[in-house]
């Protein structure tokens, strides 16, 4: 997770009150001082929702590719399988919405990917249904996707998408990411995440790569997250069940890796609601629109300072 830093004013007065005050003292100003409190709290990831579906279409290479551009490093995707046992990366089980399956394959609705091969599934265009811009964009493998998320120096929420309709993909995907080398220790310690709505499956991967970082989608209620935290280390809610006391709840219980677990929330576009997650203290934000939400608190951000400004911090230090 990134630290926002503090700024250079506000960290240069915070070292001088070390100076200056007593040891007691000290330790007494956060309850003193929740503006100062405010500045120093770790602002939450963004994370790209299949790459920047709100300028490019979801889950390909050119929506991560739009990510970095952007300066966004963790994106989102949702991973299934072919009928002849490949990984791909899309969000819907059937082929129909972002691709062009309906005009090239007619007769084999309900174009589940599952029913169609990966040669199949190649000859689609995943970019005309979104805009003639993207004509021929494909719709990746997920080791291609690995690859250009390395290349891009980003980091991946990998969604497991309706686990239930792909038995055994939580072994396959271990044995893919090794293959692509995700799962060196760089990689395991700071670039992946592995999320699912499905805890069996959750479980199930945890199982075969107990050192890969996890997150349950969903809202488990504060009593359940025990057991929940036996397997993941993040509860990555729709935001609109997100509070500040759930998340307290959350981060009250230490997850699989031994740290407090985590809250991502989904899927937020709207900056003042990003905002409010925020003061609510979840370490994640996932939107569609990243760079709006990353302008949205960078600017929440700076008022913050601004209104924590040098003489505010002096007078609250006593000097
Ligand atoms: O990452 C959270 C979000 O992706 C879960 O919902 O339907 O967009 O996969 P969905
Ligand atoms: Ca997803």
């Amino acid at each position: 997770m990134r630290i926002r830093p503090v700024s250079a004013v506000t960290s240069a007065l915070l070292g001088l009150s070390a100076l200056f005050l007593a040891a007691p003292q000290a330790q007494a100003l956060p309850a003193a001082a929740p503006a100062a409190k405010s500045s120093q709290t770790a602002a939450p990831l963004v994370i790209g929702h299949r790459g920047v579906p709100v300028r490019a279409p979801e889950n390909t290479l050119a929506s991560i590719d739009e990510a970095a551009d952007l300066g966004i490093t963790w994106v989102e995707n949702d991973v299934q399988r072919t009928k002849d046992g490949a990984l791909i990366v899309m969000h819907d089980t059937t082929l129909e919405r972002t691709t062009d399956a309906r005009r090239r394959y007619p007769g084999r609705a309900p174009w589940k990917i599952a029913d169609f091969t990966l040669a199949e599934i190649q000859k689609l265009d995943a970019g005309s249904w979104y805009d003639r811009r993207f004509a021929g964009e494909r719709v990746p493998t997920l080791r291609r996707y690995l690859q250009r998320v390395d290349h891009n120096r980003q980091k991946l929420l990998l969604e497991v998408k309706a686990p239930e309709l792909y038995p055994g993909i939580e072994r396959q995907l271990a044995a893919e990411l090794q293959r692509a080398g995700w799962l060196n220790a760089r990689h395991v310690r700071s670039s992946l995440v592995v999320q699912s709505f499905s805890a069996p499956s959750l479980k199930a991967f945890h199982r075969v790569r107990p050192d890969v970082r996890t997150g349950f989608l969903g809202a488990p209620k504060p009593a359940e997250l025990r057991s929940y935290a036996a397997f993941a280390d993040q509860i990555n809610p729709n935001h609109k069940s997100v509070t500040a006391a759930y998340v307290r709840a959350v981060h009250a219980v230490r997850g699989a890796h031994g740290r407090p677990l985590e809250v991502s929330a989904w899927t937020v576009d709207n900056g003042d609601r990003a905002v409010a997650l925020a003061r609510m203290g979840v370490d994640g934000i996932i939107s569609n629109a990243p760079q709006v939400i990353e302008e949205a608190l960078e600017e929440a951000t700076d008022e913050q300072e601004e209104d924590d400004g040098p003489l505010s911090i002096l007078s609250f230090l006593g000097l």
